[in-house]
């Protein structure tokens, strides 16, 4: 019997990964540059043992069906890699509520690569767990690496794989996220990359997509706050007009999701440093240099239609604890 437990946080993209030209493998149309999240984090335990089958909890609560054939999918990835059988009893559990908006896919298919892996016996690079956790959302590719990260989209299965472009204390970012909704989103990322070609907006987003990766990644170099903050909000706003003109439509915004747009803007113009991006769901991730977040906290939570704020700086890479 070999465990391991592993640790990792969720990120927030800036440069949106939307769209695959492989789904099975996760290889991303377009690449993609995050940060990952403080304070915020997924722990999941590992061990191979006797048992029959694959078992997955989260949070204390047993999952079944597709949530531990995807984790299954990975597990037998990893079986391979290692040259064993045994089954897994997967147990995870999240610091942060489910439906807030972020992401958790992302730090779970990070801290599995690496709990698994580990427990396997295995000892694989960066690089290698984060195609690995690639395989079970793209997003946990860039949940492997520290700080601010770049997953390139690679010409193969070979070379889609993300890696620090900055570490945690290169620059005091922070993360206020308003939470406008905590309903579960009717269409989840997955079902999303698979009909992102249907919008006729899609080819321009990504055809576009080394302009914006190539400012961003200078702004975060630079810690220039004025372009990183119009080249996200530009970003978001382009990945959410793929949406809205997909077959079928997404429109995963809610009207106080628009609201903040507006506040954000108007805040910034009158000289305060923020800048908004949105994943798959209506709630609005607020960046702000970590000088001004309790002003950003302060004011979202006087916006109608805020429900709660979270606030997370910049986070280091998947760990083993
Ligand atoms: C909008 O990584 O969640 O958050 O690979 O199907 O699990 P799957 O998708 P996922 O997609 C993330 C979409 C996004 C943008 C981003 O994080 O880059």
């Amino acid at each position: 019997m070999t465990t391991s437990t592993a640790l990792a946080h969720p990120n927030i993209a800036f440069i949106k990964y939307w769209g695959n030209r492989d789904n099975e493998l996760r290889l991303p149309v377009n690449g993609s540059i995050s940060m990952n999240l403080d304070g915020l984090f997924t722990k999941t335990t590992v061990t191979f043992n006797s048992s029959k089958q694959d078992s997955l909890s989260i949070n204390n609560s047993e999952v079944k069906g597709k949530g531990l054939e995807r984790v299954s999918y990975i597990l037998d990835i990893v079986r391979k890699m290692a040259n064993i059988n045994e089954k897994a009893e997967v147990t995870s559990e999240n610091n942060f509520p489910a439906g807030a908006g972020i992401a958790s896919s992302a730090a779970a298919f990070a801290a599995l690569a690496l709990s698994a892996s580990k427990a396997a016996g295995l000892n694989l690079s960066e690089s290698e767990l984060s195609k690995l956790a690639r395989r079970g959302s793209g997003s946990a590719s860039r949940s492997i690496p520290s700080g601010f990260v770049e997953w390139q989209m690679g010409k193969s299965e070979e070379d889609s794989f993300a890696f620090s472009i900055a570490d945690v204390k290169h620059w005091n970012l922070v993360d206020c996220i308003a939470v406008v909704s905590s309903a579960h989103k009717k269409t989840g990322s997955t079902e999303g990359h698979a009909i992102a070609g249907t919008s006729p907006l899609q080819s321009a987003r990504v055809a576009d997509t080394t302009r914006r990766l190539d400012i961003c990644r200078n702004a975060i170099l630079k810690k220039d706050f004025e372009t990183f903050a119009n080249i996200i909000e530009h970003d978001s706003d382009m990945m959410h007009a793929v949406m809205m003109t997909s077959n079928p439509p997404l429109m995963y915004w809610q009207s106080a999701t628009v609201e903040i747009f507006h506040q954000v803007r108007e805040w910034r113009k009158n000289g305060l440093p923020v800048g908004y991006t949105v994943d798959a769901g209506a709630n609005v991730h607020v960046l702000c240099l970590g000088e001004y977040a309790k002003e950003v906290e302060k004011r979202l939570r006087e916006l109608n239609g805020v429900k709660d704020v979270l606030v997370a700086g910049v986070g280091g890479g998947a760990k083993i604890i």
